[in-house]
């Protein structure tokens, strides 16, 4: 099973891996990745946000992104986000395995056909055999994790106090701004996704300070050794184990 890793915000390193950079094209436009091997087995590092965090979250091809793992013969993603956190409880550090979301995105591209009649089925939007074994592993590492439901703004601009508190009554329980249209496009194109979030801040109005992006990388930073020892623990078995959960087969994108 080829696995890929999604490197969202300060996971830009793939040097858990040796890694050499490639590129392919899409229908949907040209994507940037690396390939290596772990484990003596392929596996694809897809910065987010393109070399250097160079593409907004609004911005993001995230189309071309699923269609290249999706040409690579990519079988699992194992995604990493920051994420801003709605409650008191959650603090900067802790990790939360997404179990949902809700998607307040505005204008980004929805399916790989826009023009194609489509309902996919996301009862369980993140696959629950990728989740165990990520869970499995955080309690083998004993470290601070929770699982929880995703808020996916269109930013680029960070929330209001009163989004804050609104999306808390909605039962959100972290915010970011990537999750969507990711995960369902990976659902569309068949590929089991999840994704490992890291709680980089406290939510705007929650915080006592001003939002801002260094502070997001600083927190990942700070966390980094933690994530990548939980993706070494993890990935063998995401490479090795066979798929027991119920997402949709393969298709062709
Ligand atoms: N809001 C939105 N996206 C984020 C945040 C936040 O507070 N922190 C990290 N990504």
């Amino acid at each position: 099973m080829i696995v890929a890793i999604i490197g969202g915000s300060g996971v830009y390193d793939p040097d858990l891996f040796q890694t050499v950079e490639d590129s392919l094209e899409t229908s949907f436009g040209k994507v940037t990745f690396y390939r290596g091997f772990f484990n003596e087995k392929e596996i694809i590092f897809l910065p987010r946000h393109g070399k250097g965090h160079s593409v907004p979250p609004h911005l993001i091809n995230y189309r071309a992104n699923i269609a290249a793992l999706k040409a690579l013969g990519v079988g699992r993603i194992l995604a990493t986000s920051a994420v801003g956190s709605l409650t008191e409880e959650l603090a900067p550090g802790t990790f939360v395995l997404l179990d949902q979301f809700l998607d307040f995105t505005k204008r980004r591209a929805l399916l790989f056909d826009e023009t194609e009649v489509k309902h996919i089925d996301f009862t369980e939007p993140y696959c629950l055999g990728i989740r165990s074994i990520v869970k499995e592993e955080l309690e083998k590492m004993n470290l601070n994790y929770s699982e929880g439901c995703y808020v996916c703004t269109e930013g680029p601009r960070y929330e209001t106090p009163a989004e804050v508190r609104m999306f808390r009554q909605l039962g959100g329980d972290v915010v970011g701004m990537t999750n969507v249209p990711e995960v369902t496009l990976a659902r569309e194109a068949g590929i089991c996704y999840a994704c490992i979030a890291t709680v980089t801040n406290f939510g705007a109005g929650i915080s006592q300070t001003p939002l801002n992006h260094e502070e997001v990388v600083e927190v990942m930073d700070a966390n980094a050794s933690k994530l990548k020892k939980l993706l070494a623990n993890a990935l063998p078995r995401l490479q090795n184990e066979e798929k027991s959960c119920s997402c949709p087969c393969p298709k062709e994108v």
